[in-house]
């Protein structure tokens, strides 16, 4: 007599699958396959741009896809395993393919991976472009990105997508930003980012494998012809206009001269610095290795460490576009634009003074800061409809450059290109900075080296130009040219 209670051979493979853990994984692989496909059709047909659809049809399903097929798995381990020790052997797993019924399971098995690897594939890819999309680097993580979403759509870079910049071409930097992009997820879920996000960025990539890409370093640019239109404070709103040629020239000798504002490209020279801050603004020691290899250093007067070589930043396009895609306007050049625009209305006395005014208070939301601005105008002039369009543009700057929530507005937010709200480019060519044989850098008060004034003033004045560059009219009083701009220009009233 056979001993045996249940021969092993005897133990129907299909009976690893009876457990409540493999059921449960089938059910959550089912649900995730159906609710993949309907998302992914409503997806692919509505072309919602909803980021909230993109994160459920490319990261929650598969997750859930994931987790069902691991708990599947596991079941059927744990299952073997309980078999194992009750009976003392394993159930076989082997296929035998003389049998028709192994074959036919096979056939299944091998359709439904095959099916299966190709839905993958597919959905990786789809993942891939969402993950990289302007819907979810800006939208996804609605109030965290939300002034860089909308300063970003009103730049001059509204087409480039995000990724563009801030990761770039190649597959090691999406994932160091995947990897990093993680803990931003986490973050966010956990109400645990700082407010504002700081700036500059640490570990941003190199601008030449970013700006770069689109702009060809190479270019030589020539001058600028720029026309600055600014309204005074007094009662009239007295209009003060500056027309400057910037000199930007070009970096490379084969594309034109080689000098102006791009001679800092680091084409045919190099230019590096050390920062005491973490934002970059006080800049005490500069390097200039010319084309020719010659070393010079230069220091702020009192600066004397020694600098560590890890804190040495090679000078690139983001040392001065450090905003070409998120301009948070001071609200002094915003008024003047939509003043020059007629959006504010120029005529009405002291508007300049006063839509300032209302811009600068502390507001905790947006909603607040609409009602406000509009008593404190109303308020202040009669009801006519120049005042309500007023009105509406004084807001809208609002909306589009203070985000109350995340505490982002120009103050956080400098901007290098220019010097005048900002040190900018005196933060290196203040003056004060000299060789140790006593060379100097170009001087902030050597006002011709950058720019030109070809006209300044009013009405006529600006129409008459001087090729050779006039001596600058400060508007207003006369001041102490030992001041910097910024020491009294900051943007704000
Ligand atoms: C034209 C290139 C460009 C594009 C496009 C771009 N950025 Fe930026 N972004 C920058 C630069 C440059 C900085 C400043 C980096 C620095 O100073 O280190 C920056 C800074 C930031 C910062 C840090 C806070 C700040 O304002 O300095 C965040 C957050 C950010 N970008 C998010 C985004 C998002 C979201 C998008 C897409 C909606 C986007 N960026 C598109 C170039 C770009
Ligand atoms: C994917 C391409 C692309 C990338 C990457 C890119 N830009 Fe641009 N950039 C453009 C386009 C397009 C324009 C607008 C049209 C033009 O001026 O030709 C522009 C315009 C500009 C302008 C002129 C803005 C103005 O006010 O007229 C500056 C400055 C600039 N980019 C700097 C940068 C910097 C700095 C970076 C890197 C952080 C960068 N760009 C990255 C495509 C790009
Ligand atoms: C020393 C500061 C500085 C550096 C470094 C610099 N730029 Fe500029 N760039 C300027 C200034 C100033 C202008 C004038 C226009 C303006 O103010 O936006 C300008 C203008 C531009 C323009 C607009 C040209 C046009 O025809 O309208 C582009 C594009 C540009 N720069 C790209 C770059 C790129 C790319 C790099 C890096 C390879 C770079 N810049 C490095 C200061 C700089
Ligand atoms: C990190 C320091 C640094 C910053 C910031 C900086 N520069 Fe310079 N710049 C230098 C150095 C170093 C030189 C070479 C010494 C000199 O001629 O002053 C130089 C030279 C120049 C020159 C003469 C180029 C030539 O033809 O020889 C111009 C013009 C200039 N800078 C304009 C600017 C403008 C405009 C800005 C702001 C948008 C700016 N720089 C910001 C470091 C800087
Ligand atoms: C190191 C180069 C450099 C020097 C020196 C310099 N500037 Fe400028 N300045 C610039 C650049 C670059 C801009 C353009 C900023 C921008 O893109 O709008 C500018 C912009 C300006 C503007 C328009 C500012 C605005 O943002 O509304 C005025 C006015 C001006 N400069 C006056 C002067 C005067 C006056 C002096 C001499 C005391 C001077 N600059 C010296 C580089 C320089
Ligand atoms: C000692 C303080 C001081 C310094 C330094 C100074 N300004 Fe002014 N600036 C003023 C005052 C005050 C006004 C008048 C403001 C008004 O009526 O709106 C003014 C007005 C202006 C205006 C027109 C109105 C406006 O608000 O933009 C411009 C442009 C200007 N200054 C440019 C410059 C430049 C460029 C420099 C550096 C080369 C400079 N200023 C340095 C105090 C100063």
């Amino acid at each position: 007599m056979n001993t045996e209670p249940n021969p092993p051979e005897k133990i129907s493979r299909s009976s690893l699958l009876r457990n409540w853990t493999s059921l449960l994984g089938l059910i959550i692989v089912l649900a995730s396959l159906f609710s993949f496909f309907l998302l992914f059709l409503l997806d692919s047909l509505a072309h919602f741009a909803n980021p909230y659809v993109g994160v459920l049809t490319y990261l929650v399903a598969p997750a859930f896809l994931g987790v069902g097929l691991a708990l599947f798995i596991l079941g059927v381990l744990l299952r073997r395993w309980k078999i194992a020790r009750s009976v003392g052997v394993a159930p076989a797993l082997q296929i035998d393919l003389s049998r028709p019924r192994d074959r036919r399971i096979l056939g299944v098995f091998l359709g439904v991976a095959v099916l299966f690897l190709l839905f993958t594939a597919m959905g990786s890819y789809h993942t891939y472009h969402f993950t990289e999309s302007v819907e979810f680097c800006g939208q996804a993580c609605h109030t965290v990105m939300q002034p860089e979403l909308v300063t970003y759509r009103h730049s001059p870079h509204a087409r480039v997508s995000c990724t563009e910049c801030h990761i770039g071409p190649g597959a090691t930097w999406y994932v160091r930003s995947k990897l990093s992009g993680t803990y931003q997820v986490y973050a966010t879920v956990r109400d645990k980012f700082p407010r504002p996000i700081p700036t500059p960025i640490k570990n941003l990539r190199p601008a030449q494998e970013t700006c770069e890409q689109c702009h060809w370093p190479k270019k030589f640019v020539g001058n600028l012809d720029r026309t600055y239109a600014y309204f005074l404070s007094d009662e009239t709103n007295t209009l003060h206009e500056i027309r400057l040629l910037l000199k930007v020239g070009g970096g490379d000798p084969t594309h034109g001269p080689e000098g102006g504002i791009h001679w800092h490209m680091n084409v045919r020279n190099k230019v590096e610095y050390f920062a005491i801050d973490a934002g970059r603004q006080q800049i005490p020691w500069v390097r200039l290795t010319d084309h020719q290899g010659v070393v010079t250093e230069f220091r702020s007067p009192g600066f004397t460490n020694k600098v560590d070589k890890s804190d040495i930043r090679v000078m690139d396009c983001m040392d001065c576009h450090n905003r070409p895609a998120h301009m948070f306007e001071p609200p002094n050049s915003a008024v003047d634009l939509a003043m020059k625009l007629d959006q504010i209305d120029p005529a009405l006395p002291f508007i300049k003074t006063n839509a300032v005014f209302t811009l600068t208070q502390c507001y905790t939301n947006e909603t607040e800061a609409r009602q406000r601005i509009a008593t404190h105008l109303a308020n202040a002039y009669t009801d006519t409809p120049r005042l309500r369009k007023t009105i509406q543009t004084v807001q809208q700057i609002y909306r589009d450059n203070f985000f109350p929530e995340m505490k982002a507005n120009w103050r956080v937010y400098p901007d290098n290109i220019g010097h005048k709200d900002w040190p900018g480019c005196f933060r290196c060519h203040d003056g004060k900075h000299t060789s140790a044989d006593g060379k100097n850098m170009i001087k902030a008060n050597d006002c011709n080296a950058c720019h030109l004034i070809l006209a300044q003033g009013n009405g006529a004045q600006i129409e008459k130009l001087n090729p050779a560059g006039l001596k600058f009219e400060h508007p207003g009083e006369d001041y102490d040219k030992e001041f910097l701009c910024n020491d009294c220009h900051t943007g704000g009233p």
